[in-house]
């Protein structure tokens, strides 16, 4: 009895050791690999796992990322492109490094329909890939609108939506900046 027991026990030692070996990228022998490796699913793959027999499932209903705040106006609203212009303050100042990134963020974003100077002859619109003839951004018409309003419709875009969203696009800060920058190109 007592030798069996030995005899296990050595039995045991060699087993453990003989996992062991002296390359240190090769993780050695693994007896029981179903359990020490987990098998990964493809995120477009289908599942038995889950009812809708998908693999990646849709985050729960009213999830937001971590530190997003939500934006409160609506698109296509007038009361709410008003609201945004009178409620919302500009943060950003106009120092020369801002209006440099405005400029750099406006002529990725808004230039291929607005123009480079922003009078409405952007190479989308001229070149006629974009149908919509888009807003002379020096007129009166977006330049008496407060800070807010114009950040609204870079937000969310313009109220006949003929003018999409760049919400999701721009960062708040560079939208602001933008704004900015737009208040220049007429000076
Ligand atoms: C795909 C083309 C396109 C792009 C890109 C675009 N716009 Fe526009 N934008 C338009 C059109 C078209 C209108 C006119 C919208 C209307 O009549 O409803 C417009 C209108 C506007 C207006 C006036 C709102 C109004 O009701 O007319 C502002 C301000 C404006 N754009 C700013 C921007 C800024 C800033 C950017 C870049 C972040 C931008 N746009 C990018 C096409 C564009």
């Amino acid at each position: 009895m007592k030798n069996s027991f030995k005899m296990m026990l050595i039995l045991l030692i060699l087993t453990g050791f003989s996992s062991c070996n002296k390359d240190k990228n090769n993780p050695g022998y693994v007896f029981w690999p179903d359990m020490a490796y987990t098998t990964a699913s493809k995120s477009y793959s289908s599942s038995t796992v889950f009812a809708n027999g998908l693999t990646m499932q849709a985050p729960a209903d009213g999830t937001i990322a971590r530190g997003t705040t939500i934006y409160p106006y609506k698109a296509k609203s007038p009361d709410d492109q008003l609201k945004a212009g009178m409620e919302l303050k500009n943060p950003v100042e106009a120092t020369a490094t801002n209006l440099a990134e405005g400029k750099r963020q406006f002529e990725i974003f808004c230039m291929d329909c607005h123009g480079i100077g922003g009078k409405a002859d952007g190479h989308l619109y001229t070149a006629k890939l974009f149908p919509a003839k888009p807003r002379d951004l020096t007129e009166p018409f977006v330049q008496t609108k407060p800070d807010g309003e114009i950040y609204h419709i870079i937000t969310v875009g313009s109220l006949s939506t003929l003018m999409g969203a760049h919400g999701t696009q721009i960062t708040p800060e560079n939208r602001w900046r933008i704004v900015n920058y737009i208040r220049t190109l007429v000076k």
